[in-house]
Protein backbone atom coordinates (compact mmCIF):
# COMPACT_ATOMS: atom_id res chain seq x y z
CA UNK A 1 0.00 0.00 0.00
CA UNK A 2 2.76 2.48 -0.68
CA UNK A 3 0.64 4.61 -2.71
CA UNK A 4 -2.18 4.67 0.13
CA UNK A 5 -2.55 8.95 1.30
CA UNK A 6 -1.46 9.41 4.63
CA UNK A 7 -4.02 9.00 6.93
CA UNK A 8 -5.79 12.62 8.62
CA UNK A 9 -4.37 11.80 12.12
CA UNK A 10 -6.22 15.27 13.34
CA UNK A 11 -8.70 14.57 16.75
CA UNK A 12 -10.51 17.08 18.50
CA UNK A 13 -10.67 16.93 22.38
CA UNK A 14 -13.50 19.25 23.30
CA UNK A 15 -12.87 22.20 21.70
CA UNK A 16 -9.21 21.36 21.54
CA UNK A 17 -7.87 20.44 18.13
CA UNK A 18 -4.99 18.90 17.92
CA UNK A 19 -2.55 17.89 14.70
CA UNK A 20 -2.65 14.07 15.93
CA UNK A 21 -3.45 12.14 19.27
CA UNK A 22 -0.51 11.46 20.88
CA UNK A 23 0.95 13.11 23.87
CA UNK A 24 3.34 12.50 27.13
CA UNK A 25 1.79 11.59 30.11
CA UNK A 26 1.84 14.20 33.05
CA UNK A 27 5.21 13.14 35.69
CA UNK A 28 6.91 11.74 32.89
CA UNK A 29 9.16 13.54 31.06
CA UNK A 30 9.84 16.19 33.16
CA UNK A 31 8.13 19.77 33.84
CA UNK A 32 9.65 21.05 31.22
CA UNK A 33 11.54 21.14 27.30
CA UNK A 34 13.47 18.25 28.55
CA UNK A 35 12.38 16.03 25.95
CA UNK A 36 12.64 18.62 23.04
CA UNK A 37 16.99 17.40 23.12
CA UNK A 38 15.74 14.59 21.33
CA UNK A 39 12.99 15.44 18.90
CA UNK A 40 10.66 18.54 17.93
CA UNK A 41 8.37 18.72 20.53
CA UNK A 42 5.63 20.13 17.84
CA UNK A 43 5.42 17.07 16.80
CA UNK A 44 3.58 15.65 19.46
CA UNK A 45 -0.37 15.94 20.09
CA UNK A 46 0.88 17.80 22.81
CA UNK A 47 2.88 17.67 26.08
CA UNK A 48 1.83 17.13 29.14
CA UNK A 49 3.82 18.52 32.47
CA UNK A 50 4.18 16.86 35.74
CA UNK A 51 1.63 17.92 38.12
CA UNK A 52 2.02 21.37 39.18
CA UNK A 53 0.68 22.75 43.21
CA UNK A 54 0.19 25.87 44.05
CA UNK A 55 3.34 25.66 46.18
CA UNK A 56 6.89 24.01 45.45
CA UNK A 57 6.70 20.41 46.49
CA UNK A 58 9.77 18.14 48.05
CA UNK A 59 7.88 15.01 46.65
CA UNK A 60 8.10 11.55 48.87
CA UNK A 61 11.55 9.95 50.57
CA UNK A 62 13.81 7.80 47.95
CA UNK A 63 13.31 5.29 46.78
CA UNK A 64 10.74 6.18 44.58
CA UNK A 65 10.90 4.06 41.61
CA UNK A 66 11.29 0.69 41.12
CA UNK A 67 11.20 -1.93 37.89
CA UNK A 68 8.31 -4.43 38.15
CA UNK A 69 7.55 -7.07 35.42
CA UNK A 70 6.40 -5.58 32.62
CA UNK A 71 6.08 -1.98 34.03
CA UNK A 72 7.28 0.05 37.26
CA UNK A 73 6.31 1.38 40.20
CA UNK A 74 6.87 4.75 41.23
CA UNK A 75 5.82 6.84 44.56
CA UNK A 76 7.78 10.32 43.40
CA UNK A 77 4.97 12.38 45.17
CA UNK A 78 4.33 14.91 43.03
CA UNK A 79 7.73 16.70 43.74
CA UNK A 80 7.67 20.46 41.79
CA UNK A 81 8.58 23.87 41.44
CA UNK A 82 5.26 25.20 42.31
CA UNK A 83 2.53 27.05 39.58
CA UNK A 84 4.51 30.34 39.96
CA UNK A 85 7.89 29.55 39.60
CA UNK A 86 6.80 27.07 36.65
CA UNK A 87 5.40 30.14 34.78
CA UNK A 88 8.39 31.90 35.03
CA UNK A 89 11.23 29.11 34.53
CA UNK A 90 9.77 26.28 32.70
CA UNK A 91 6.88 27.53 30.42
CA UNK A 92 9.34 29.68 28.46
CA UNK A 93 11.48 26.91 27.15
CA UNK A 94 8.64 25.12 25.97
CA UNK A 95 6.95 27.63 24.26
CA UNK A 96 10.24 28.11 22.36
CA UNK A 97 10.51 24.52 21.87
CA UNK A 98 7.37 24.74 20.00
CA UNK A 99 4.93 22.19 21.95
CA UNK A 100 1.25 22.74 22.51
CA UNK A 101 1.58 22.70 26.54
CA UNK A 102 -1.30 21.08 28.56
CA UNK A 103 -0.41 21.61 32.34
CA UNK A 104 -1.06 19.13 35.11
CA UNK A 105 -2.55 20.57 38.58
CA UNK A 106 -2.76 19.28 41.66
CA UNK A 107 -3.96 19.95 45.33
CA UNK A 108 -4.83 18.07 49.05
CA UNK A 109 -7.50 19.98 49.10
CA UNK A 110 -10.12 21.69 46.64
CA UNK A 111 -9.19 25.26 47.65
CA UNK A 112 -5.84 24.50 46.67
CA UNK A 113 -6.70 22.84 43.63
CA UNK A 114 -8.70 26.45 42.75
CA UNK A 115 -5.26 28.22 44.24
CA UNK A 116 -3.16 26.44 41.75
CA UNK A 117 -5.82 27.12 38.46
CA UNK A 118 -6.41 30.90 39.46
CA UNK A 119 -2.86 31.26 39.19
CA UNK A 120 -3.08 29.72 35.51
CA UNK A 121 -5.45 31.80 34.21
CA UNK A 122 -2.56 34.62 33.55
CA UNK A 123 -0.72 31.88 31.81
CA UNK A 124 -0.18 32.59 27.97
CA UNK A 125 -2.58 30.81 25.07
CA UNK A 126 0.28 28.46 24.45
CA UNK A 127 -0.80 26.30 27.46
CA UNK A 128 -4.26 24.73 25.64
CA UNK A 129 -5.56 22.69 28.13
CA UNK A 130 -5.36 21.99 31.90
CA UNK A 131 -5.63 18.48 33.12
CA UNK A 132 -6.96 18.10 36.83
CA UNK A 133 -5.05 14.83 38.52
CA UNK A 134 -7.35 13.87 41.09
CA UNK A 135 -6.35 10.28 40.69
CA UNK A 136 -2.71 10.54 42.36
CA UNK A 137 -2.21 7.53 44.47
CA UNK A 138 1.13 8.68 46.07
CA UNK A 139 -0.75 11.38 48.49
CA UNK A 140 -0.98 10.52 52.35
CA UNK A 141 -4.61 10.33 52.14
CA UNK A 142 -5.21 7.73 49.92
CA UNK A 143 -8.75 6.63 51.58
CA UNK A 144 -9.99 9.47 50.12
CA UNK A 145 -8.38 10.41 46.85
CA UNK A 146 -10.61 13.09 44.57
CA UNK A 147 -11.23 10.78 41.92
CA UNK A 148 -13.00 7.93 44.43
CA UNK A 149 -16.02 10.48 45.08
CA UNK A 150 -18.28 12.00 42.95
CA UNK A 151 -19.00 14.72 44.94
CA UNK A 152 -15.01 15.60 45.61
CA UNK A 153 -14.63 14.96 41.51
CA UNK A 154 -17.17 17.62 40.76
CA UNK A 155 -15.57 19.94 43.38
CA UNK A 156 -12.55 20.02 42.02
CA UNK A 157 -13.36 20.19 38.23
CA UNK A 158 -15.61 23.07 39.35
CA UNK A 159 -12.98 24.69 40.86
CA UNK A 160 -10.04 24.03 38.23
CA UNK A 161 -12.39 25.55 35.19
CA UNK A 162 -11.01 29.39 37.20
CA UNK A 163 -7.98 28.20 34.75
CA UNK A 164 -9.74 29.40 32.07
CA UNK A 165 -9.10 26.50 29.87
CA UNK A 166 -10.82 23.59 28.72
CA UNK A 167 -10.46 21.22 31.59
CA UNK A 168 -9.65 17.51 31.69
CA UNK A 169 -9.86 15.32 34.62
CA UNK A 170 -7.53 12.87 34.94
CA UNK A 171 -9.10 9.76 36.84
CA UNK A 172 -8.01 6.72 38.75
CA UNK A 173 -8.56 3.35 37.32
CA UNK A 174 -8.31 2.01 41.36
CA UNK A 175 -12.43 2.76 41.23
CA UNK A 176 -15.34 0.14 40.32
CA UNK A 177 -17.05 3.80 39.74
CA UNK A 178 -14.99 5.52 37.14
CA UNK A 179 -17.77 5.52 34.44
CA UNK A 180 -19.81 7.16 36.53
CA UNK A 181 -17.37 9.54 37.95
CA UNK A 182 -16.28 10.10 34.68
CA UNK A 183 -19.98 11.51 34.61
CA UNK A 184 -19.82 13.69 37.11
CA UNK A 185 -16.47 15.24 35.83
CA UNK A 186 -18.09 16.14 32.44
CA UNK A 187 -21.15 17.33 34.24
CA UNK A 188 -19.34 19.50 36.45
CA UNK A 189 -17.64 21.14 33.03
CA UNK A 190 -14.76 18.85 32.05
CA UNK A 191 -14.23 18.94 28.38
CA UNK A 192 -12.63 15.48 28.51
CA UNK A 193 -11.51 12.65 31.01
CA UNK A 194 -8.03 11.06 31.15
CA UNK A 195 -8.01 7.30 31.89
CA UNK A 196 -6.51 6.68 34.12
CA UNK A 197 -3.74 7.53 36.38
CA UNK A 198 -1.65 4.16 38.02
CA UNK A 199 -2.86 1.02 39.79
CA UNK A 200 -2.18 1.12 44.06
CA UNK A 201 0.54 -1.38 43.98
CA UNK A 202 3.70 -2.08 46.70
CA UNK A 203 6.83 -3.90 46.54
CA UNK A 204 8.69 -6.10 49.43
CA UNK A 205 12.28 -5.50 49.81
CA UNK A 206 12.77 -8.81 51.03
CA UNK A 207 16.45 -8.01 53.23
CA UNK A 208 14.78 -5.21 55.16
CA UNK A 209 11.42 -7.20 55.18
CA UNK A 210 9.89 -3.78 54.53
CA UNK A 211 7.93 -2.19 51.37
CA UNK A 212 10.59 -1.25 49.14
CA UNK A 213 9.55 1.99 48.37
CA UNK A 214 10.61 4.95 50.47
CA UNK A 215 6.46 6.09 50.82
CA UNK A 216 5.72 2.27 50.82
CA UNK A 217 2.81 1.90 48.38
CA UNK A 218 3.37 3.01 44.94
CA UNK A 219 1.16 3.79 41.64
CA UNK A 220 1.99 0.63 38.95
CA UNK A 221 2.63 1.66 35.43
CA UNK A 222 3.54 0.61 31.62
CA UNK A 223 2.69 -1.98 29.88
CA UNK A 224 1.17 -4.60 32.66
CA UNK A 225 -1.36 -2.40 33.28
CA UNK A 226 -2.97 -1.63 29.35
CA UNK A 227 -5.27 -4.58 29.77
CA UNK A 228 -6.97 -2.47 33.02
CA UNK A 229 -6.59 0.65 31.07
CA UNK A 230 -7.75 -0.41 27.89
CA UNK A 231 -11.24 -1.85 29.86
CA UNK A 232 -11.02 1.25 31.87
CA UNK A 233 -11.68 3.57 28.37
CA UNK A 234 -14.01 1.08 27.22
CA UNK A 235 -16.25 1.21 30.61
CA UNK A 236 -16.04 5.14 30.16
CA UNK A 237 -16.57 5.16 26.66
CA UNK A 238 -19.81 2.90 26.80
CA UNK A 239 -21.18 5.12 29.52
CA UNK A 240 -20.11 8.22 28.26
CA UNK A 241 -20.14 7.55 24.28
CA UNK A 242 -20.15 11.91 23.89
CA UNK A 243 -17.79 12.46 26.25
CA UNK A 244 -13.61 12.79 24.86
CA UNK A 245 -11.50 10.50 26.52
CA UNK A 246 -7.74 10.08 26.74
CA UNK A 247 -6.93 6.50 27.03
CA UNK A 248 -3.61 5.89 28.93
CA UNK A 249 -1.42 3.16 30.43
CA UNK A 250 1.14 0.47 29.28
CA UNK A 251 1.17 2.45 25.80
CA UNK A 252 4.66 0.97 24.18
CA UNK A 253 3.62 0.96 19.99
CA UNK A 254 1.69 2.04 17.24
CA UNK A 255 -0.74 -0.89 17.47
CA UNK A 256 -1.97 -0.18 21.50
CA UNK A 257 -2.79 3.25 20.36
CA UNK A 258 -5.24 1.90 17.75
CA UNK A 259 -6.44 -0.65 20.47
CA UNK A 260 -7.00 2.26 22.85
CA UNK A 261 -8.96 4.33 19.99
CA UNK A 262 -11.13 1.24 19.16
CA UNK A 263 -12.17 1.14 23.08
CA UNK A 264 -13.18 4.67 23.09
CA UNK A 265 -10.39 6.94 23.40
CA UNK A 266 -9.61 10.26 20.87
CA UNK A 267 -6.33 10.45 21.68
CA UNK A 268 -3.88 8.56 24.34
CA UNK A 269 -0.97 9.57 26.18
CA UNK A 270 2.69 7.73 26.61
CA UNK A 271 4.44 7.67 29.72
CA UNK A 272 6.38 4.77 30.99
CA UNK A 273 7.80 3.70 27.74
CA UNK A 274 9.49 7.08 27.87
CA UNK A 275 11.76 6.16 30.44
CA UNK A 276 13.62 3.61 28.64
CA UNK A 277 13.71 5.78 25.60
CA UNK A 278 12.79 9.42 25.27
CA UNK A 279 12.18 9.61 21.92
CA UNK A 280 9.13 6.57 22.50
CA UNK A 281 6.00 8.45 22.06
CA UNK A 282 7.42 10.32 18.47
CA UNK A 283 8.45 6.28 17.58
CA UNK A 284 4.81 5.45 18.36
CA UNK A 285 3.78 8.19 16.58
CA UNK A 286 5.35 7.27 13.72
CA UNK A 287 4.05 3.22 13.93
CA UNK A 288 0.54 4.65 14.48
CA UNK A 289 0.54 6.34 11.07
CA UNK A 290 1.56 3.50 9.48
CA UNK A 291 -0.91 1.74 11.16
CA UNK A 292 -3.47 3.89 9.83
CA UNK A 293 -2.33 4.20 6.34
CA UNK A 294 -1.65 0.21 5.71
CA UNK A 295 -5.84 0.16 6.72
CA UNK A 296 -6.18 2.46 4.20
CA UNK A 297 -8.13 4.72 6.60
CA UNK A 298 -8.77 8.57 5.55
CA UNK A 299 -9.51 9.74 8.69
CA UNK A 300 -7.69 8.38 12.32
CA UNK A 301 -11.09 9.18 13.93
CA UNK A 302 -12.74 6.22 12.48
CA UNK A 303 -11.36 3.72 14.19
CA UNK A 304 -12.85 5.39 18.23
CA UNK A 305 -15.16 3.54 19.49
CA UNK A 306 -15.08 1.03 16.69
CA UNK A 307 -15.09 -1.95 19.51
CA UNK A 308 -18.52 -0.76 20.84
CA UNK A 309 -19.83 -1.36 17.13
C1 LIG B 1 7.36 8.21 37.53
C2 LIG B 1 5.92 8.58 37.26
C3 LIG B 1 5.44 9.81 37.66
C4 LIG B 1 4.11 10.17 37.40
N1 LIG B 1 3.67 11.40 37.79
C5 LIG B 1 2.40 11.77 37.48
C6 LIG B 1 1.94 13.09 37.78
O1 LIG B 1 2.67 13.94 38.30
N2 LIG B 1 0.66 13.39 37.46
C7 LIG B 1 -0.20 12.49 36.86
O2 LIG B 1 -1.35 12.84 36.58
N3 LIG B 1 0.23 11.25 36.55
C8 LIG B 1 1.50 10.88 36.84
N4 LIG B 1 1.93 9.62 36.50
C9 LIG B 1 1.00 8.69 35.84
C10 LIG B 1 1.18 8.70 34.31
O3 LIG B 1 0.90 9.97 33.77
C11 LIG B 1 0.28 7.64 33.63
O4 LIG B 1 -1.08 7.94 33.93
C12 LIG B 1 0.57 6.22 34.11
O5 LIG B 1 1.94 6.04 34.35
C13 LIG B 1 0.09 5.15 33.12
O6 LIG B 1 0.71 5.32 31.86
P1 LIG B 1 2.05 4.52 31.40
O7 LIG B 1 1.80 3.06 31.70
O8 LIG B 1 2.19 4.82 29.94
O9 LIG B 1 3.15 5.06 32.24
C14 LIG B 1 3.26 9.24 36.74
C15 LIG B 1 3.75 8.00 36.33
C16 LIG B 1 5.07 7.66 36.57
C17 LIG B 1 5.56 6.32 36.09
Amino acid sequence: MKDAPKTNLATEIGSVSLPNPVMTASGTSGQGAELANYFDLSLLGAIVVKSLHIEPWPGNPPPRLHPTPAGMINSVGLEGPGVREWLNNDLPLLEEAGARIVVSIWGRTVEEFAQAAKELAQASKSVIAVEVNASCPNLEDRKNLFAHSLEATKEVVEVSLAAERPCWAKLSPNTPDLPQIAAVAKKAGAEAVTVANTLLGMTIDLETRKPLLGAGRGGVSGPAVKPIAVRSVFDTYAENPDLPIIGVGGITKGRDVSEFMMAGAAAIQVGTATFANPRASKKILKEFSKWCKDQSLEEMNQLIGAAHE
